[in-house]
């Protein structure tokens, strides 16, 4: 008895793993199975913070705007280039701390985006910089990505050059381009 219920089992595997269609099907319920539990895993990860509310308009000095470098306490990111600044907390997988262009977070882009480079030493100014000693084709490419960024991200005011003062912004100003909010 006990000899013809392990027969029994084994034929029923050999049977499962010689017939082309059973190797198919069980490739299938196993693909199903993988998506059931890697699903579940996902729903185990604690949703994300619900977005920054939209900063009110404003402009910033070179040392007004480093505060916004994604390590305060809200998390948000500033970037500026050709002398606009944008508010690139969407952008944080690029801009974060660990991001691929964190240096940029909450200082002035431009020459980095120019001049194409990655390095603290020739892509970022820690003084003003007007960029006077950049060629044509470098303030083109600079004017490019301004429209990127503006496509992209919440215009939020304008980077100060030494001694400018800074704009008062109405609440109608603040109320336009609401449509990247979406
Ligand atoms: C050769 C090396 C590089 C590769 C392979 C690369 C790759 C990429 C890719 C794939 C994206 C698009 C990411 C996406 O939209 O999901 C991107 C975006 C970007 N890259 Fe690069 N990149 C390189 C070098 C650079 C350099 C040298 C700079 C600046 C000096 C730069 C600045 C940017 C910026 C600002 C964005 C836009 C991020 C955003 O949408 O806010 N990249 N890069």
């Amino acid at each position: 008895m006990a000899d013809d219920q392990t027969g029994g089992v084994h034929d029923f595997f050999v049977e499962l793993f010689t017939s082309p269609l059973n190797c198919v099907l069980l490739g299938i319920c196993g693909f199903l199975l993988y998506k059931i539990i890697s699903n579940r895993r996902k729903d185990a990860v604690p949703p994300a913070p619900p977005p920054l509310p939209r900063m009110k308009k404003r402009d910033f000095t070179l040392e007004q705007l480093r505060e916004f470098d994604g390590k305060g306490r809200d998390g948000r990111l500033l970037v500026a280039v050709n002398g606009k600044v944008f508010d690139v907390t969407r952008g944080k997988r690029f801009y974060g701390p660990d991001g691929p262009y964190g240096l940029f977070a909450g200082r002035d882009a431009s020459r980095g985006l120019a001049t194409f480079s990655l390095d603290t030493e020739n892509a970022i100014r820690d003084e003003y910089d007007d960029l006077s000693d950049l060629n044509s084709m470098q303030m083109d490419s600079i004017r490019e990505w301004e429209m990127q960024f503006t496509e992209k991200y919440d215009y939020v005011g304008r980077l100060l050059k030494p001694g400018e003062t800074p704009r008062e912004y109405s609440d109608t100003e603040d109320e336009t381009d609401k449509s990247k909010d979406a």
